[in-house]
């Protein structure tokens, strides 16, 4: 069919043509930035699941909502190269100019603009990729000590009674938070964790790798009390259907039973490849309904633009040693495995793989569910490993 009109839309963060099965996490988020605007004790929420779960396009989702009611937002991806304060200040700024159109929130905005210069100004030395424009003069002793803890506790207080002031919250969007260094993981704990205790509404909503609760736990013990970690996965087999035949039956077109139990079978549900099985299967059907052949024929095409693309994006920055430690992994199946199982496929020593195995966990490619484990981040990656790294020589 015309692929014009094609709904289905597989790609990062790429806004699904139906959000299917998260209804329940949306409306908990919502209670939860209520009662943060209320000025009640809430969690901040952490959202954790593999790659290509659909976590990017639910915190932007959740952000609409937000927005929606009248919340203040600010948003940012965590990159690997670049430091939290270097991301945060600039969005932290438009916040708070936002707030200081507020005329009850004015003076504590501007005082909290004050606070942010002197936190960008005293902080360069440390992290030199900060860059923020700024409104006013640094205000001496506010969140200028130099100190990344002390000053993002100060500048999120400040920044909290301003939102107070304008009755409304101050929601901070995190994705990637995985690629925080652990230091600026556990200042930013800390700030949030001062901000709950004297009930300012700021509160952080956050997506990330599976790693990432027992990171934040090793940042700060405490951190698990402080946040909620809903785990985003699969979508249930209702769910899973519904995103694929809304879409269509938008258009007016329908799936034969047998093709979309098929496309539920070779997805299992994750989203990402949902919407690539739905995207082929709609391309090559002469018209509805769209039948178990075609999807049949999306199968290999479907197989190949992951390959080309959310797979591969991943691969090409590993060196020669973590993709034959992958390849060991797939070797040993889905996972997840022993270190000293891909040690000994590898025939190699677990100590002297240490490092290389910190490297994929650092990358992102593995995490590491309970000690001495290794699992992929990337759902059906070891059929993947297997299909490019193919025959019984890939470990010479
Ligand atoms: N609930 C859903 N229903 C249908 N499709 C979805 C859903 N959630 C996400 N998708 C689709 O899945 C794909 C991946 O989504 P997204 O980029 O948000 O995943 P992610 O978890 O952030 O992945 P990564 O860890 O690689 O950043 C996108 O094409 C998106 O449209
Ligand atoms: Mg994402």
């Amino acid at each position: 069919m015309d692929p014009v009109s094609n709904p289905y839309a597989p790609g990062a963060g790429t806004q699904p043509p139906e959000l299917a099965g998260r209804e329940e996490l949306r409306e908990t988020a919502r209670i939860a930035l209520e009662r943060v605007r209320a000025g009640r004790p809430t969690k901040s929420i952490l959202m954790v699941g593999l790659r290509g779960v659909g976590k990017t396009v639910l915190l932007d989702r959740l952000r609409e909502d937000a927005e929606a009611a009248g919340i203040q937002t600010l948003r940012v991806e965590a990159p690997e190269s670049r430091s939290l304060p270097a991301i945060l200040a600039p969005q932290l700024r438009q916040a708070l100019l936002r707030l200081s159109l507020n005329e009850q929130a004015k003076d504590v905005a501007q005082r909290a603009l004050r606070g942010l210069a002197g936190f960008a100004k005293s902080l360069k030395l440390k992290y030199q990729d900060i860059e923020v424009g700024f409104d006013f003069d640094p205000e001496p002793g506010l969140a200028d000590n130099g100190d990344l803890e002390h000053d993002l506790q100060a500048l999120l207080e400040v920044t909290g009674a301003a939102a107070r002031k304008a009755g409304t919250a101050l929601v901070l969007f995190v994705d990637e938070l995985q690629y925080v260094a652990e230091d600026q993981l556990a200042a930013l704990i800390t700030a949030l964790h001062r901000t709950a205790q004297r009930n300012m509404p700021v509160v952080l909503i956050g997506a990330g790798l599976p790693q990432l609760p027992g990171k934040m736990g090793r940042a700060k013990s405490y951190a698990e009390r402080l946040f909620d970690f809903p785990q985003i996965g699969p979508l249930p087999t209702d769910a899973a259907r519904l995103a694929i035949t809304k879409p269509a039956a938008d258009l007016g077109v329908i799936f034969s039973e047998a093709a979309l139990d098929r496309i539920i079978g070779e997805t299992h549900g994750y989203p990402y490849f949902l919407q690539e099985w739905g995207k082929h299967a709609w391309n090559v059907a002469d018209g509805s309904p769209i039948t178990l052949h075609d999807v049949e024929r999306a199968t290999a095409r479907a197989i190949a633009a992951l390959d080309e693309s959310f797979f591969r994006v991943r691969l090409d920055r590993l060196t020669p040693l973590e993709k034959r430690y992958l390849r060991a992994m797939a070797e040993l199946g889905p996972g997840p495995h022993r270190s000293g199982d891909i040690a000994a496929r590898l025939g190699r020593e677990v100590t002297k793989l240490g490092p290389t195995r910190s490297q994929l966990i650092v990358k992102g490619m593995i995490w590491s569910p309970s000690h001495g484990d290794t699992a992929f981040t990337v759902p059906l990656f070891d059929e993947f490993m297997k299909r490019i790294m193919p025959g019984e020589d890939w470990n010479r």
